[in-house]
């Protein structure tokens, strides 16, 4: 049977659905990425609602969506003052590794997705197989930076071999750009995750190297397939 791109998106969130049923207790906070993967996981949490504490949001416009559907958003701070986990965080990739690396950011919403993924337990990586890729970089690597520094960061990625370009028309939810950075080959990921951490006026990068995915959903036209990170 041939699948749509969205039909294999759902089967992937729909996969991890039913790790988060099997693999939390009752009343387990869930961390929600943001992007058209994790929308669908957000309509399919909707169906467990009662089942789960609440979640915490990537995004503004995932938390919009979850609330839409009626599902409790907390604060991380509050979830983490309280001494509370988040077991899992679910969130779709732009490219993944078979190190379970990943270019994030497509949507813009890397900072607060790496902040979440950052107290989960686990990251289950949600996706259709086309974000699949041997090496990362061919899609831009989002780099969010402080508008006054824009200039000299895009300096700072062109010198060490990127094609920066502004994300135009485009404001996070934090009130900062995104610099798309074309023309990488990423050999070394978790490397370079540090070095651009170190350019001042950088908030954030889309790489997902020095914590990468726990599991990968793999939604393929022969079923879901399950990477765990090695
Ligand atoms: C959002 O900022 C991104 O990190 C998304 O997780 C990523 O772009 C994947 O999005 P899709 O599921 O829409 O492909």
């Amino acid at each position: 049977m041939i699948m749509t791109q969205d039909e294999l998106k759902q089967a992937s969130a729909a996969a991890a659905l039913q790790y988060l049923l099997a693999n939390t207790a009752p009343g387990a906070i869930i961390g929600v990425g943001t992007g058209s993967t994790a929308n669908f996981f957000i309509d399919a949490l909707a169906a467990v609602k009662d089942r789960i504490g609440g979640t915490v949001a990537s995004s503004e416009a995932s938390k919009k969506r979850l609330e839409g559907h009626g599902i409790k958003v907390l604060e991380l701070n509050d979830v983490v003052d309280s001494g509370q986990d988040i077991p899992v965080y679910v969130d779709g990739a732009d490219e993944i590794n078979a190190k379970l690396e990943m270019v994030k950011g497509g949507g813009g919403a890397l900072t607060r997705e790496k902040i979440v993924a950052a107290v989960a337990k686990t990251f289950i990586c949600v996706c259709d197989q086309s974000k699949q890729v041997a090496t990362l970089g061919k899609f831009p690597l989002p780099v969010e930076v402080i508008p006054m520094a824009r200039a000299q960061v895009a300096k700072a990625l062109t010198a060490l071999g990127g094609q920066p370009r502004l994300r135009e028309g485009f404001v996070t939810d934090n009130g900062n750009l995104i610099l798309d950075v074309h023309g990488l080959s990423i050999t070394d990921g978790a490397a370079l995750e540090e070095r651009l951490n170190q350019i001042v006026g950088v908030v954030t990068n889309g790489l997902f190297a020095q914590r990468g995915a726990d599991l990968l959903l793999l939604a393929t036209a022969d079923g879901i397939r399950e990477y765990f990170r090695g």
